[in-house]
């Protein structure tokens, strides 16, 4: 490539930035319409139909390295599924149309339309598994949590590097069976535990502002293509994070494998996550700690959006009311 053309390149990844902001936008909208109507599918659908139809408009030539399941499981936003005009430059996709389908599905806070951009060869590409991960917020030395610390090891190191006693940390975990280990082993540091029942790329978020979120850190098993879009977002705003995918059958492994992933155990760092310049985009569906859910109004919709880049650690905040309801 010359540098013509990577100049050029750049400029039409910072534009993107914000064309971003429509596809996580009318994501968000088209699932919020099913808000609470009990029907997880529909409003996932939902969701991906309007991510599709918008990221197609987009100048790129993109791939989904992470995202909802593979080809067979289409019509979902698969891996490997290529997306865009095909024109400019090449980039990773990773997507969560609509994060927390339950949430959505039962109108309780927290679901969030998400994706992530970067240039290609930046995300990870991995199988839509589960991801084992442990995220703290800024201002701590490197490496003073590790996924192969114990739960109670991790809250005294987390403690004695913040200052405080272990009572003073709390920690963020998915309410799920499978931490019932973690949840103990917190709780008995002395530290708290709080539980929430799904949407874990905002509580990895959470433990960048534990001044405002109360979060100090998270831990727990998640969907990858969360990790990833919460690696994303940590890159921005500070903080550390470790991923392990948990590739725990033979299938599991050889898909990685396919993916380019030789050791099944090994332990990402937030920027082999997502490295690079990374763009991470989130409308909220519905009201949550972290953005306003969406609103229908007689005139207007409105809807609030974060946007984060990695490059130089900007964070926008968008709120925007839409009249024109054709678009959505
Ligand atoms: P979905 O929107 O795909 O349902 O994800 C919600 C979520 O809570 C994620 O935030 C989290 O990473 C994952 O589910 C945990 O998976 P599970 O519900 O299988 O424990």
């Amino acid at each position: 490539m010359t540098d013509l053309v990577i100049q050029e390149e750049k400029i039409i990844e910072r534009i993107l930035t914000l064309e971003l902001v429509r596809v996580t936008e009318r994501a968000a909208v088209a699932s919020a319409r099913l808000r609470g109507r009990g029907d997880e599918k529909a409003a996932d659908q939902a969701a991906v139909d309007a991510m599709r139809r918008e990221l197609n408009r987009l100048p790129i030539a993109g791939t989904v390295v992470i995202g909802e399941g593979e080809r067979d499981e289409a019509p979902m936003l698969f891996i490997g599924e290529t997306l865009g005009t095909g024109t400019g430059p090449k980039v990773d996709i990773a997507v969560d149309p609509l994060e927390g389908t339950t949430l959505c599905a039962k109108d309780m806070p927290g679901s969030i339309a998400v994706m992530a951009m970067a240039r290609s060869g930046s995300l990870l590409n991995a199988p839509d598994v589960y991801m084992e991960k442990i995220a703290i917020g800024p201002g701590y030395p490197a490496g003073v949590v590790d996924l192969d610390k114990s739960a109670e090891e991790n809250v005294r190191a987390l403690a004695k590097a913040k200052g405080v006693p272990p009572g003073e940390i709390t920690v963020l975990i998915l309410d799920r069976p499978r931490h019932e280990h973690l949840i103990a082993g917190v709780r008995k540091a002395g530290a708290a535990v709080r539980l929430i029942t799904d949407g874990d790329v905002a509580g990895v978020i959470f433990t960048a502002q534990p001044e405002t979120t109360g979060v100090d850190m998270y831990m727990g098993t998640g969907g990858a293509p969360e990790g990833v879009l919460a690696a994303g977002a940590l890159r921005c705003v500070g903080g550390q994070m470790q991923g392990r995918l948990i590739l725990d059958t033979e299938a599991k492994r050889e898909r990685a494998l396919k993916m380019g992933i030789k050791d099944p155990h090994k332990k990402y760092e937030m920027t082999e996550l997502a490295s690079g310049d990374v763009i991470v985009c989130a409308t909220g569906v519905t009201d949550g700690a972290l953005l306003k859910g969406v609103k229908f109004g007689a005139d207007k919709i409105e809807t609030e959006t974060v946007i984060y880049r990695s490059v130089t650690g900007t964070v926008r905040r968008i709120q925007a009311e839409h009249r024109d309801f054709t678009k959505f």
